[in-house]
């Protein structure tokens, strides 16, 4: 396994590759790796020849007030969960080898950003499409990997693909959880002992979620009110979104006859955390 911080370097390492005919899965990643991201890589490698994973803390998708400089780095750390997950080369490159001093070429998107997180973090997908677009174009994957916790996201590449005609095909991962059910995230690095006490309770209003819509269920507002109120309970939680929308347009439901996607966000201290599950009727 090697680490490179160049994209002349990724470059032609992939180059080498594809000469010998060999397949390239890419899994995108901000860095602090847990078992979510080892269980991508372990896919991408399972599936193709060689795995390119990139650690890259994208500046250009945090606002202004989010933590971008507190965002948790490790590198050493990260290399030994990539080798241990089967992967072959780390792209780490620095701000500003991905962003020139005088870079402005963005790719934005309508629609799909507009709801959920793209409604609490304006600017967001647009720094995540352009950075994703810039490693497909540095990597060249036949396939890429995405973790299905980050529902949102993993709506607007498949969509950015599509509309973009990127030849790259999206393959969505499962979530992973803890063992206690809290959903795997480097962010959850953020919480202390009563923090991450308290975030059972997304995980907890969505099994609850769940249960209601396996007994008959079928009003999406009946679906978040449960889901607030159970969040409401816990008084280190604090409700960003509860929402109930389309698994593939992400526009909100009324009543639950189709596939949807029930995702929230809430504010534990001050650390944002997301979770989700799809239902199909
Ligand atoms: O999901 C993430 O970690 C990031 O949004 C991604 C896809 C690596 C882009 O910076």
């Amino acid at each position: 396994m090697k680490i490179v911080h160049t994209i002349k370097e990724v470059r032609d390492i992939v180059k080498g590759w594809k000469k010998q005919g060999l397949s390239v899965g890419f899994v995108p990643t901000m860095g602090y790796l847990h078992e979510g991201h080892g269980s991508l890589v372990e896919m991408a490698s399972k599936e193709n020849d060689r795995v390119v994973v990139s650690i890259f803390v994208n500046p250009i998708q945090f606002g202004p007030k989010e933590d971008f400089s507190s965002y948790p780095r490790d590198l050493e750390r990260d290399g030994k969960i990539v080798e241990a997950a089967g992967g072959d080369l780390i792209f780490n490159p620095s701000n500003e080898e991905m962003y020139l001093g005088d870079f402005s070429t963005y790719v934005d998107m309508n629609g799909i950003t507009e709801g959920l997180c793209g409604a609490k973090r304006p600017g967001h997908f647009r720094g995540v499409c352009t950075v994703v677009t810039k490693l497909f174009n540095i990597v060249l994957p036949d396939k890429a990997y995405f973790g299905e916790k980050d529902a949102q996201q993993l709506a607007v590449i498949k969509r950015m693909v599509r509309d973009l005609d990127i030849p790259v095909e999206i393959v969505p991962c499962p979530i992973v959880r803890e063992s206690d059910g809290l959903a795997m995230s480097s962010r959850n690095t953020y919480l202390n002992k009563e923090e991450r006490k308290a975030a059972l309770v997304l995980s907890r209003s969505l099994n609850s979620a769940k249960e209601a819509l396996l007994q008959g269920e079928r009003s999406a507002e009946n679906i978040k009110s449960m889901i607030s109120e159970i969040l409401t309970e816990e008084p280190l939680a604090r409700i960003d979104y509860v929402n109930v929308v389309d698994s593939l347009s992400l526009t909100e439901v009324v009543t639950i006859d189709k596939s949807v996607l029930i995702a929230i966000a809430v504010f534990i201290g001050k650390t944002r955390l997301i979770d989700n599950f799809i239902f199909e009727v």
